[in-house]
């Protein structure tokens, strides 16, 4: 990449476990750009519901406590951070008990407007790599280059089940299929902006695709784009 390259907003969509969040920290290192994960902010939104033991069936009560909520995304290039109300909670974020009602809570569409209009906020500058679900369609309707990933649900099941092995947990392998199928149903089937490809955004189907290998097919869509 030239270093006077114009700099462009990345888009990266799918469904659960595709290895978003990998393609986009690995592209944000490579062009010095910033990350934002969107998932993280939901996390943060669902880790407080729980902590004010907020119920998946009274989700409703969380609507009015939003702006007791402030989270940050922090970006660095060992990784990002996620600070709840000036609490680090990037690791809580990951846990089964958030996992379980994430999806329910991002369905609600008072807190989907008190996160897209951060993240938008967010993606005003330009070199921006954002990933998520609504993000092409919703967030950076505008990015110059958008991706939607994909992978087999086996493939993801199996890279979710080793990235929580490598953190020192033992996953237990049905839980966490019928976990991935309920969100993607959720996250695809809800009123407000669901997880859906927006019409110019390029497929990138990475079921045997090692991380180098999609890393190599999107950083050609990057130049291009660039070039455009
Ligand atoms: O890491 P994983 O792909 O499993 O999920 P994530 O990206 O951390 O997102 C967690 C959840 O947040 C998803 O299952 C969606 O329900 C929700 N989400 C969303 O609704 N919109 C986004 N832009 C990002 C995440």
């Amino acid at each position: 990449m030239r270093p006077d390259a114009k700099k462009i907003n990345i888009a990266i969509d799918g469904f659960s476990a595709c290895g978003k969040s990998t393609l986009a920290q690995a592209l944000a290192r490579i062009l010095k750009y910033s990350y934002i994960d969107s998932g993280a902010m939901y996390r943060a939104v669902t880790l407080f519901a729980i902590r004010h033991s907020i119920k998946d069936d009274e989700l409703h009560l969380l609507t009015s406590l939003l702006t007791d909520i402030k989270i940050e995304c922090i970006w660095a290039d060992l990784g990002n951070k996620t600070i709840l109300n000036g609490e680090d909670v990037t690791d809580q974020i990951r846990s089964l008990e958030v996992q379980k009602i994430v999806s329910q809570v991002s369905a609600v569409p008072e807190i989907r407007r008190f996160l897209v209009a951060q993240q938008k906020e967010m993606s005003k500058q330009s070199g921006v790599v954002m990933d998520g679900r609504d993000i092409g369609t919703k967030v950076m309707p505008d990015a110059e280059l958008k991706i939607f990933m994909q992978a087999d649900l086996e493939i993801r099941v199996e890279r979710r089940m080793k990235e929580l092995i490598a953190k020192g947990l033992t996953p237990d392998r049905s839980e966490i299929l019928q976990n991935l199928t309920f969100r993607d149903h959720i996250d695809s089937t809800r009123i407000d902006s669901p997880l859906s490809k927006a019409a110019d955004a390029k497929i990138l189907d990475n079921s045997h695709m090692t991380p180098e290998e999609q890393l190599k097919i999107v950083l050609e869509w990057v130049e291009s784009t660039m070039n455009r």
